[in-house]
C-alpha cells in the first residue's frame, strides 16, 4: 500500500494545480479495480501467459521458459527502477524478448491508454515493496522521472503513440478478414466449448419467434447477448459484470476482480422459473405478463 501512497503523492504533487482531474495514469483505486476487470476477461489473454494467479507459471509460460523467455511473476519483488511506465510500454509495444521474427506478439495496439494504464498500474500493484534505504530511495525517484515523462507526453497528446504504434490514418490496411481466416486453423465450433447451434435449430427458433413475439423480443434485448440464440451459452468479456461478489476479491484493501476464464454454460430447462432467474438476475423490472411472455419463450425454444 505504501508503494501506492508514494505513486498516488507523487501524482498529486505534480498535478496539484487541477484538483479534480483524474488522470488515466493514475493509480487510483478505480483504475486499479478497473485493471483487475480488464486483466479477468481479457480478449487478450493475458491469463494465458501471466495466469490467473499473475504469477507466469502456465503450460504456455513454460514453453516460453524453455525457449530462454520467462514470464513475468507479477507478485514477486519489482527492481526498484522499475515503474508502472515500464509496464505500460512493455504492454504497449512488447519488449525484444516477446518478438516473434518481426512480429511483436506483445503489443496490444487495440486496447486504449486507459485501459494499458489500468493494467499496468493494477498488475504493478501485485508486486513486493522495495526493502532497503537504497532501494526506496532508487524507486521515488524513478516514479518521479516516469511521471514528468508521462506529463510531458499527455500535455501535447491525447495518445502516446509509441515505436510501430502508429495512427491509424497511417498504418498500412490489413487483409479482408476472410483472407486471414482462410490462413489459419481456426476452427470456430472445435474451439469453443459451448454448443454452437446447427442451422436447423437456427431456423426453428425463427419461427418460434414469429410465433411467440412478446418473449422472444424480451429475450432478444435483453437476455441473448450473453445466453445465445437458442440459450447454448456463450464465452466472452461481455458477461463479466454480471458475476455476483462472490467473484470478487480484495488485495490490498481494494476490490479486484477475481481472474479466471470466463464463459456462460447454455441455460436449462430446469432453471426457467420466475424465482430462479430473478435470484441471478436480481435487475430485470418486467411485469407479470411479460416475465410470463419470456418464461413461455425461453421454455418453448430450450425444448425442441
Ligand atoms: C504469449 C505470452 C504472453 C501473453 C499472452 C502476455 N504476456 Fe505479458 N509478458 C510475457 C513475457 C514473456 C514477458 C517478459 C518479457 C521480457 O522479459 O522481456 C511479459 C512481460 C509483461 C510485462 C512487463 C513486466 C516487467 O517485469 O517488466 C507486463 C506489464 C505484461 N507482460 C503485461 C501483459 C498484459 C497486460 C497482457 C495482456 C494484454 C500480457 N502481458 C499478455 C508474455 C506474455
Ligand atoms: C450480461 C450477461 C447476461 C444477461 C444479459 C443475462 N444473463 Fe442470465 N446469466 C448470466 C450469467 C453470468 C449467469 C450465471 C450462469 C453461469 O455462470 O454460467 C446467468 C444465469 C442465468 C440463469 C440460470 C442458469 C442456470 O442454469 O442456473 C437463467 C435462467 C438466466 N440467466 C436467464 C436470463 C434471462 C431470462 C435473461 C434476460 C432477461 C438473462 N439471463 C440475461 C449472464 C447474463
Amino acid at each position: 500500500m505504501k508503494k501506492f501512497q508514494t505513486f498516488l503523492f507523487l501524482i498529486i504533487i505534480t498535478v496539484s494545480g487541477c484538483k479534480n482531474e483524474v488522470k488515466i495514469y493514475e493509480a487510483t483505486p478505480e483504475n486499479l479495480h478497473l485493471g483487475s476487470k480488464i486483466y479477468a476477461s481479457s480478449e487478450f489473454n493475458c491469463k494465458n501467459c501471466h495466469g490467473i494467479d499473475y504469477k507466469g507459471n502456465t503450460s504456455e509460460a513454460k514453453e516460453l521458459k524453455e525457449k530462454g523467455i520467462p514470464v513475468t511473476d507479477f507478485t514477486g519483488p519489482i527492481p526498484p527502477e522499475k515503474t508502472p511506465l515500464d509496464y505500460f510500454k512493455v504492454i504497449s509495444v512488447g519488449t525484444n524478448r516477446t518478438l516473434d521474427g518481426d512480429y511483436n506478439y506483445h503489443a496490444y495496439y487495440n486496447l486504449t491508454d486507459s485501459a494499458k494504464w489500468a493494467l499496468a498500474n493494477f498488475l504493478y500493484s501485485l508486486g513486493q515493496e522495495p526493502k532497503t534505504k537504497e532501494e526506496i530511495q532508487k524507486r521515488k525517484q524513478a516514479l518521479q522521472s516516469a511521471i514528468q515523462e508521462i506529463e510531458s507526453i499527455y500535455k501535447n497528446n491525447r495518445k502516446w503513440y509509441l515505436g510501430e504504434n502508429t495512427p491509424s490514418q497511417q498504418r498500412e490496411k490489413s487483409r479482408p478478414l476472410q483472407e486471414m481466416l482462410q490462413n489459419t486453423n481456426f476452427k470456430l465450433a472445435q474451439e469453443y466449448p459451448y454448443k454452437i447451434l446447427n442451422e436447423q435449430k437456427i431456423q426453428k427458433i425463427l419461427e418460434i419467434q414469429n410465433q411467440y413475439i412478446e418473449g422472444s423480443l424480451i429475450y432478444v434485448n435483453n437476455c441473448q447477448s450473453c445466453h445465445g440464440i437458442g440459450g447454448e451459452g456463450v464465452q466472452g468479456a461481455a458477461n463479466i459484470n454480471v458475476l455476483d461478489e462472490s467473484r470478487y476479491e480484495p488485495i490490498k484493501n481494494i476490490s479486484r476482480r477475481k481472474s479466471a476464464f470466463v464463459s456462460i454454460s447454455s441455460l436449462s430447462i430446469d432453471s426457467i422459473k420466475l424465482e430462479a432467474i430473478q435470484k441471478v438476475h436480481p435487475d430485470y423490472y418486467f411485469t407479470e405478463s411479460q416475465w410470463n411472455d419470456l418464461i413461455q419463450y425461453l421454455k418453448i425454444i430450450l425444448e425442441k
